[in-house]
């Protein structure tokens, strides 16, 4: 699917020819440069494990429906070991987001509650992490204003995730929304004083255009001492998951396992998933991407490297490994599921879950709103 193709020149605006706003020093680098990325990840880890005290790190995702094992592996995992290395974590349902592009429909609030339950049955503690929705926080939302006031039309055209969902649109009315939720997406991050922000490559971008931001204001408003810290991205050391059919995993194109499918039906899809020809099953990503994605599955679920995995089944030929991936996706997935089933049946502990996270983000959101008023001498 090519969806840049649909772009036309004259549905984005121009790019920017002079600095916006006038004064600041250096425009929003559209593509950061991902190996530089990669390796500020890695010095980040480091000092993760260093002193886990100093980061609190925001992550989130938008409530469209029941996660699978590619946001398991690629992001809830992760979020878990932040936590239990003792940094501050912080995790958003980002429910206004998901009126960027479709209708928030009947079924949002039971989305927003299985985002909730999804992330404890990994493993999350509401204990020590926060969990909440940021259309539950007022002050996150003002934020917006003085940030967009700080960002030109054509910067926040030129963000590649903005001008994708665009094209996704197919050439339809695109809202104002989903043209400014990358500086929405900047408030959650910025309202909550987070410092790290673990995301996939296609939200460096946001990131980027976050940095942006709080450099800005800092030079507007706060010259003297720095406000606001630049939060860094965090690229994930993952490796990534494909869908069964060998593309990019996605729920739309229906080649997922649901976390919170049946072992039955796990099976089903396991037993779909597109293998290849040859016999021998080895551990080979460039030359033989559907088999080596089955053997990834496997060795991530049993902790084991890839390469253990196919040797041991070798001759075995597609049957068996995907008897052993059916295998190894249901024993490790058995104690989150009980748990996800255990915490789906209690809604009112969901609720008080997300009250409480809403009400700590509404306290760190709001000192950060008086803060930016006094900054911006707004306060009578
Ligand atoms: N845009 C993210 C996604 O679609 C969700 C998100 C919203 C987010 N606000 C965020 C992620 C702040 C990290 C930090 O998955």
């Amino acid at each position: 699917m090519s969806r840049r193709d649909t772009i036309t020149a004259s549905s984005l605006p121009p790019a920017a020819t002079a600095s916006f706003p006038p004064g600041a020093s250096a425009a929003v680098p559209a593509a950061p440069a991902t190996a530089d990325t990669a390796r500020r990840s890695a010095e980040i880890e480091a000092e993760l494990r260093r002193a886990p005290q100093s980061f609190r790190i925001l992550t989130g995702d938008r409530p469209t429906g029941p996660l699978h094992l590619g946001h398991y592996f690629g992001t809830l995992q992760n979020r878990v070991r932040f936590q239990q290395l003792g940094a501050d974590v912080l995790v958003l349902v980002a429910d206004y987001q998901v009126i960027t592009d479709r209708d928030a429909g009947p079924g949002l609030a039971a989305d927003v509650l299985g985002l909730v339950a999804d992330n404890l049955a990994a493993g999350l503690d509401p204990g020590r992490a926060t969990v909440f929705a940021h259309s539950q926080v007022s002050a996150l939302n003002q934020l917006m204003l003085p940030f967009l006031s700080l960002l030109s039309v054509a910067e926040v055209g030129r963000n590649p995730t903005v001008r994708e969902e665009f094209s996704a649109s197919a050439g339809g009315a695109m809202s104002a929304l989903l043209f400014t939720y990358p500086v929405h997406q900047a408030a959650d991050i910025l309202a909550c004083r987070a410092n790290l922000v673990p995301v996939g490559k296609d939200q460096l971008p946001h990131v980027e255009l976050t940095r942006a931001i709080a450099r800005r204001f800092n030079q507007r408003y706060s010259p003297q001492r720095e406000f606001f810290q630049l939060p860094d991205p965090l690229l994930g050391a993952v490796p990534l998951l494909l869908g069964l059919d060998g593309q990019k995993m996605s729920k739309s194109r229906g080649n997922t396992i649901p976390l919170a499918a049946t072992e039955d039906a796990t099976a089903r899809l396991i037993k779909s998933a597109k293998t290849d020809l040859r016999r021998h099953i080895s551990y080979e990503p460039a030359s033989r991407p559907e088999v080596a994605n089955l053997v990834l599955l496997a060795a991530m679920c049993q902790g084991r490297p890839p390469a253990a995995v196919a040797a041991e089944i070798g001759g075995g030929g597609a049957a068996r490994l995907k008897a052993v991936v059916t295998e190894a996706v249901n024993e490790h997935l058995r104690p989150i599921r009980t748990r996800r089933r255990e915490l789906a049946a209690d809604r009112p502990y969901l609720q008080a879950v997300l009250r409480r996270g809403n009400e700590r983000a509404a306290a760190l959101a709001g000192d950060t709103l008086n803060s930016v008023r006094e900054l911006m001498r707004m306060t009578y």
